[in-house]
């Protein structure tokens, strides 16, 4: 049966999705405090907010559980250009019966140059190569720029959670996007 146990690296051009490690913590976790990152992913629920950060051990425990984990692949990103790690990108909720996954990925300090674009496409293509049918992510509405990305590799809008998320002193609504391998133009 499908699973996430094989974890490979995925080499593209301007990025690289290496499976995390636990010695990815620190980095990562200083990539997390990033406020636009709390943000844009739902974290963080006022304008000057702090996004709420595990502490060390606790990521170390959560990291060291998904680098094994059979229902989850976590990558950290690479960009190509130094090496150095930009984000995070996984598939996770996986569905053995449904051949159905969920995504998501955040990148930090490194945006708008193109990296976001390829570390999608690099999941979507492991995705459909181990055989999926369907992937599946949440996106909130005020993150135009995520939205333009998921849409531009071939993910549909499906569906909207309304007013979802509760920001400063408003309610903001979570669109729910899918893409299937029968879609998928690689
Ligand atoms: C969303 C995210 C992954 C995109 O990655 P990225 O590397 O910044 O994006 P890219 O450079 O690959 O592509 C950006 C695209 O969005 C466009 N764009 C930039 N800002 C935009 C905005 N405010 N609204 C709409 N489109 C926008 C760019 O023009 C570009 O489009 P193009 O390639 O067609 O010209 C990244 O910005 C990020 O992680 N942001 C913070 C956390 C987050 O939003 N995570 C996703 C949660 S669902």
């Amino acid at each position: 049966m499908l699973d996430f146990s094989t974890k490979p690296t995925l080499s593209g051009l301007i990025v690289t999705l290496r499976p995390v490690e636990v010695g990815d913590v620190p980095t990562l976790r200083a990539l997390m405090a990033d406020p636009e990152v709390g943000r844009l992913t739902g974290s963080v629920h006022t304008s000057g907010g702090q996004p709420e950060l595990w502490t060390p051990e606790e990521l170390t425990t959560i990291y060291r559980d998904w680098m094994t984990a059979s229902d989850r692949i976590a990558w950290v990103i690479l960009d190509n250009d130094n090496g150095a790690i930009v984000g995070e990108a996984v598939l996770n909720r996986l569905d053995q019966d449904n051949l159905c996954c969920g995504f998501r990925l955040w990148i930090s300090g490194a945006t708008n140059r193109g990296l976001g674009t390829e570390a999608v496409r690099l999941s979507m293509g492991h995705a459909f190569a181990v055989g999926l049918h369907r992937v599946e992510l949440d996106v909130y509405d005020f993150n135009t720029r995520a939205r333009h990305i998921y849409e531009k590799v071939g993910f549909v809008l499906e569906g909207t959670r309304r007013e979802a998320l509760r920001f400063d002193d408003g309610w903001v609504d979570c669109h729910v996007m899918g893409l299937l391998a029968t879609q998928w133009q690689g």
